[in-house]
């Protein structure tokens, strides 16, 4: 595994930090964030550099998908309070703009022991198209960059990589546990090793289930993908189980009760398990029933489990459980794409910064 340097032996002192960090998460109407995981995953690394004497940082992240425009429905201002209590109290200050005087003038005014929050990094054409003078832009404040973020590693865009050809560049401490937690239970899982995979999209989904196919014991296979499968007529090992039955009719809302059993049992004899999305419509009840069952089974479990993807992370926050279904990784694409033996953009351009 090549190596990728850590901000363990980095000295901080008097430096000006630029952190990528996601905060890419659903808000409610008020514009609170109805999830706290992925804003509470950078604060270790925060912590860190924040109690070297004299150091100036600033968090940059993209949310949602604005196409490189400014949208103030897409502006990162009404997470300011949120990123706060994510942080521990941190005082929290907000640049209108990710680049330029807002910036430098942001750091210039901050008192030790704060936060600078800049403004939506995909409200800038640059940032996806991963352009190199944006990227200096975006740089230009700083001397240390850091990437806490492993949920985007696998976006190839200016705030992710551009940027670590130009700043001394370093992963931060859950970045890398991320990193180590996917490739121990990916190339060495405890038997038997199962996946359950769920949620949509079966063109993306597709590929770790035959990943998983050929590498792990069973593949436990519910949600829409399930029923894409079926209905696409794709063929599988008998390694890969697909639902008995279901509840919701035609529509197979969710898996039924004789496969919640059969998954269940399965769960219970297993050693390592990767899960990856919902047995069925979860946000409406009773088809959240078959992945209460599983996530209820794994919470019981010894098994070393790793959950990643956006909507089993909700699951858990909402059930109160992050702390009790194994570990949880910030990454829903990224995730998905490292488990498939892809190499992420985003780690790579670690690999290879110029410290
Ligand atoms: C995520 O939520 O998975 C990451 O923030 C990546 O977001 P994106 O799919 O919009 O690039």
């Amino acid at each position: 595994m090549a190596n990728i340097r850590s901000i363990d032996s980095v000295d901080f002192t008097g430096k000006k930090v630029l952190v990528r960090v996601d905060l890419n998460v659903e808000l409610d109407q008020k514009g609170d964030a109805m999830e706290r995981f992925k804003l509470e995953a950078s604060k270790e690394t925060i912590d860190k550099i924040l109690s070297y004497p004299g150091t100036r940082v600033a968090l940059i992240s993209h949310l949602g998908r604005p196409d490189g425009k400014r949208d103030e429905s897409f502006s990162l201002l009404p997470l300011v309070d949120d990123v706060s209590r994510a942080l521990g109290g941190v005082t929290v200050r907000f640049a209108q703009d990710c680049i330029g005087e807002a910036v430098t003038e942001g750091l210039a005014a901050l008192a030790d022991g704060e936060v600078l929050l800049l403004e939506n990094v995909r409200f800038y054409p640059g940032e996806e198209t991963n352009d190199k003078n944006f990227a200096a832009s975006l740089a230009a404040p700083f001397e240390i960059f850091v990437n806490e973020a492993f949920s985007v590693c696998h976006r190839d865009q200016a705030s992710v990589t551009a940027i670590t050809h130009i700043l001394p560049s370093y992963a931060g401490k859950r970045l890398l546990e991320e990193r180590a937690k996917l490739d121990e239970i990916r190339a060495n899982p405890a038997r038997p090793a199962n996946a359950i995979i769920g949620g949509a999209k079966i063109e993306t989904k597709l590929p770790l289930i035959r990943e998983f196919e050929s590498t792990y014991d069973a593949v436990l296979v519910g949600g829409k993908v399930a029923n894409e499968a079926f209905d696409q007529g794709i063929t599988f090992s008998e390694k890969v189980l697909l639902p008995l039955d279901y509840q919701g009719g035609d529509e197979r809302l969710d898996i039924g009760p004789k496969t919640t059993a059969v998954f269940v049992e399965i769960i219970k004899k297993a050693k390592a398990i990767v899960w990856n999305g919902p047995m069925g419509k979860f946000e409406e009840k009773p088809y959240d029933s078959g992945t209460n069952a599983i996530v209820y089974a794994m919470s019981e479990s010894a098994a070393n489990i790793v959950v990643g993807g956006g909507e089993s992370l909700t699951i858990l926050e909402r059930g109160n459980l992050l702390e009790k279904v194994g570990f949880v990784c910030t990454g829903g694409g990224a995730m998905l794409e490292y488990m498939n033996g892809k190499t992420l953009p985003g780690l790579l351009a670690l690999e290879s910064a110029d410290a």
